[in-house]
This record gives C-alpha cells, sequence and structure tokens, in this order.
C-alpha cells in the first residue's frame, strides 16, 4: 500500500491550480442517466471515487469513456451492495432511475468512518412524489407509475438528499418545490448541468429549488459538453497549507466567493491574503491568532474544511475551539495528530485545540479524506520525517497531491511500501 514521506518543516512556494470538485463530479455523473444522449466533460477530476462512479454507471449500461458518459441504452437499474458500500454517493443513481425509467434497487449506502450517513431525507422526498419505496434485505427498492410534482420541504438542508430529489423530480409530472434545500456551489453546478441537458431547474444555490418536470420525449439527445467547477474544499485545503508552513503560495482555478466564510475565518486569525475572482494569494503571515469555529450547512463553514483548519489551529498563539454540527463522528484526526504532539481535547461535537508550536513528524494513519489532508497539513510543519499511511483515503479527494506539493517545493514523496 503507498504511504507518503514528508519532511518537514517545509516552506513553499509558488502556484498551484486545483481540480474540479468531487462534490460538483458526483451527483453530475448521476445526472447523465436522465439523458438519452452523451455527456462530455472537459475536467473531470483524476480522482479514485471519480472512476468508481463510472463502473457505477457502465454496469447500469452506460458507455463510458474517462470523459465522456452515454446512457441511451441504461438496462439495468440496480446498484450492488460491494459497489455502493464502497462509495455512499452512489445513492445519488436513485433519483435519476426513478425518475427516468421508474425503477431502481439501490443498495444501503450504509455508514462510515465520520457517521452513520442515513438516507431518510431522500426517500421521504421520494415518496412525496409518489414513489413507492421498501427497504428488502439492505436494498432500497423504490418503483412509481409515474412520479407527480410537489413540495418537499426537507427537515435538514442535506446536500445529497437536495441533489437526488432534483433529479427525481426532472421527469415529474408538474412542478416540484424543494424548500430548506442545501445551497452549496455544487447544487448549483448540477442544476446549470440539469438546464443544459433540456431540465428546467430554478433557484439552485437559494434554500428554494423550483423544478418544472419534462416529458420524456421533449428531451434531445444532442451531446452535451460540461466544465464542471473549481473544488473549493481542495482550494481552501492548500491555502491553509500555506499558512501552515508561513508560505507565499496563490491558489487558483476555484471560485473565491465559493470561500468566504473561510477565508473570513482565517483573515480574522490575522491571515494575510489577496482574494481574486478565481485565486486566492498567501502572503506569509507569521504565527496565527486562536478561534472559535461552528461548522454548518453553506454558507456556513464547510464540515469538509474543519479538519484542515484544526491542524493550522494547532500551531496558532492562543487556544481555539470547533464545533462539528454536521458530522457526529468527525475528529477522528484528532489522536493521530496528537501523535505529532497537538494537544486537542474532544467532548462530544466540540474539540479544544491548545495553540503551541512544538511538533515532531511522526508516522500516522489516515482515517477519512478530510483527516488524511489534516495529517499531510501538520507533517508540512512538523520537525523531521512523517510517514502518513493509508493514503487511499487521500486518493479520494485530492488529485496527484504529492506531485502538486512537491511543485510547490515540499519535500514530500510519494513511495509504495
Ligand atoms: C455531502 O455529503 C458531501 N459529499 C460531503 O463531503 C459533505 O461533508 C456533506 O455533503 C456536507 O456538506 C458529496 O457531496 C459527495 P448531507 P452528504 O446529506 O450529501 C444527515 C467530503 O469530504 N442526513 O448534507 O452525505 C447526515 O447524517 C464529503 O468530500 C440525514 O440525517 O451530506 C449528516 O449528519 C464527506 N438524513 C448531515 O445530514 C439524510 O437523508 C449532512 O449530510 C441525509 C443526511
Amino acid at each position: 500500500m503507498d504511504f507518503l514521506k514528508i519532511n518537514g518543516p517545509s516552506s513553499l512556494e509558488g502556484s498551484v491550480k486545483v481540480s474540479s470538485s468531487k462534490n460538483a463530479s458526483l451527483p453530475i455523473l448521476a445526472a447523465t442517466l436522465l439523458y438519452p444522449g452523451k455527456c462530455k466533460f472537459t475536467n473531470l477530476p483524476e480522482l479514485s471515487d471519480i472512476n468508481f462512479f463510472i463502473q457505477i454507471l457502465e454496469s447500469l449500461g452506460a458507455k463510458c469513456t474517462k470523459e465522456e458518459v452515454d446512457a441511451a441504452s441504461i438496462d439495468c437499474f440496480q446498484a450492488d451492495y460491494d459497489l455502493v458500500r464502497k462509495m455512499r454517493a452512489s445513492v445519488l443513481v436513485l433519483g435519476p432511475l426513478l425518475s427516468r425509467f421508474k425503477q431502481a434497487r439501490v443498495s444501503l449506502p450504509g455508514g462510515c468512518a465520520i457517521g452513520s450517513r442515513p438516507v431518510d431525507i431522500h426517500l421521504s422526498g421520494m415518496e412525496k412524489l409518489g414513489a413507492k419505496i421498501k427497504i428488502e434485505s439492505g436494498y432500497i427498492e423504490a418503483s412509481c407509475d409515474q412520479l407527480v410534482g410537489n413540495k418537499i420541504v426537507l427537515p435538514f438542508p442535506s446536500v445529497g438528499a437536495t441533489e437526488n430529489l432534483m433529479m427525481a423530480a426532472a421527469y415529474a409530472v408538474g412542478e416540484t418545490i424543494i424548500d430548506n434545500a442545501a445551497r452549496e456551489p455544487e447544487i448549483e453546478d448540477l442544476a446549470n448541468f440539469m438546464n443544459k441537458m433540456g431540465f428546467n431547474v430554478e433557484g439552485a444555490g437559494s434554500s428554494t429549488i423550483k423544478i418544472t418536470g419534462k416529458v420524456l420525449g421533449e428531451i434531445k439527445n444532442e451531446p452535451i459538453t460540461h466544465e464542471i467547477i473549481g473544488d473549493r474544499i481542495e482550494a481552501a485545503t492548500y491555502i491553509i497549507a500555506a499558512l501552515v508552513t508561513e508560505s507565499e503560495v496563490r491558489v487558483e482555478g476555484f471560485k473565491s466567493a465559493h470561500l468566504d466564510i473561510v477565508l473570513d475565518t482565517l483573515i480574522g486569525m490575522g491571515a494575510k491574503l489577496e482574494i481574486e475572482e478565481n485565486s486566492v494569494v498567501v502572503h506569509p503571515s507569521g504565527r496565527l491568532k486562536g478561534a472559535r469555529v461552528e461548522t454548518a450547512p453553506y454558507p456556513g463553514f464547510p464540515t469538509d474544511a474543519q479538519a484542515q483548519l484544526m491542524a493550522l489551529m494547532g500551531i496558532c498563539d492562543g487556544d481555539s475551539q470547533i464545533c462539528e454540527h454536521i458530522f457526529e463522528n468527525r475528529f477522528m484526526h484528532v489522536p493521530e495528530l496528537a501523535r505529532m504532539g497537538y494537544d486537542i481535547k474532544v467532548d462530544g461535537r466540540n474539540a479544544y485545540i491548545k495553540g503551541q508550536s512544538k511538533l515532531k513528524g511522526a508516522p500516522v494513519m489516515c482515517t477519512d479524506l478530510r483527516a488524511s489532508a489534516a495529517l499531510v497539513l501538520a507533517a508540512l510543519k512538523a520537525e523531521g520525517e512523517s510517514q502518513i499511511n493509508r493514503i487511499y483515503h487521500l486518493d479520494r479527494g485530492y488529485a496527484n497531491l504529492a506531485d502538486k506539493l512537491k511543485r510547490l517545493n515540499a519535500n514530500i514523496d510519494r513511495m509504495k511500501s
């Protein structure tokens, strides 16, 4: 199994262009199931999650290459357990299969390291559109005569549920309103892609999304092309890497407006940032001040940047606190950071981080995608060699991370064990 060898402390320099967004690519790949023609993508990210999702589309009968999906001849409506359990986002095939083919059998995704990750909000929304849903030996069995538009009020602005229901409503008769919808930029990118296919989605990015259903024959099958938005969480990770190493780095290829609250938080801690429309230049900012941060649905502080921020907070001048409101078990990076000298106490949803600056390199283990990124950031700062194991977690969401950091002058190598 590959691992990363990092020698710190590193100082970084130069610029890095982030890849396209994993969390926009996955729902957009699912949405190709709605379209009886070719969808070409100019910049799908090189991530294991993307490769995996393409395998799922192929298992349903889609014809795929590295950058194109042709879902004209879908002939299977079942997403198997051994595929879905490895990638929870596979549950996003449910909405499009149900909407276009009126049936779907999708394994319950099960939990993952960061939480139980139920899909009750997805399923109750589909029942509001007239779907018959039953759970049978670990599978979601969904069927309908014809979905009918309705008003759905989400009990929580779930990103996945919003996306699944937008796609389920695509061929529903009449209007669907999703209230208390998630507002993430990845939802807007999905809506733009769906409208390019000929569907009618309005209000994405706000809490109220309206989908006016189409009839199958209304949707043409001409080839369409789409460019996925930049990955704001990858961008946040490199911005924090520059702050951790007190370096001057330009991070580009994403909309800085998608990181407003993250940039405001960092500036409040003393970060010197030059913010442009599609890039941020980090200037050496020395030791920052601690802060108190609560994660929340967009536009609140993103849970996906929480672990990375913690790695920075642990070397600040002063103490910090993070409250993780989104996932019930998203502090697994804490014991691994402690191996490098971090002093962090966890009490339920709260983490109390002591600011100090004595970090020592150590062998550590990745537990989940964003926790892994936090370990890399810490290793860039720590004195001496760190070995970061189980980096298959990292490969899910960070394309060519070692190469990108190496090009920024980090002392990092990807090794084979
Ligand atoms: C998406 O997951 C992202 N994944 C996650 O990114 C991200 O952390 C999360 O949104 C929150 O922003 C993708 O987009 C592929 P949710 P998702 O539904 O859709 C509860 C990463 O690191 N909930 O908004 O699963 C759930 O348990 C990944 O890139 C229900 O209770 O997130 C959680 O506590 C990790 N019932 C909260 O809502 C449901 O039916 C947020 O979940 C659905 C969700």
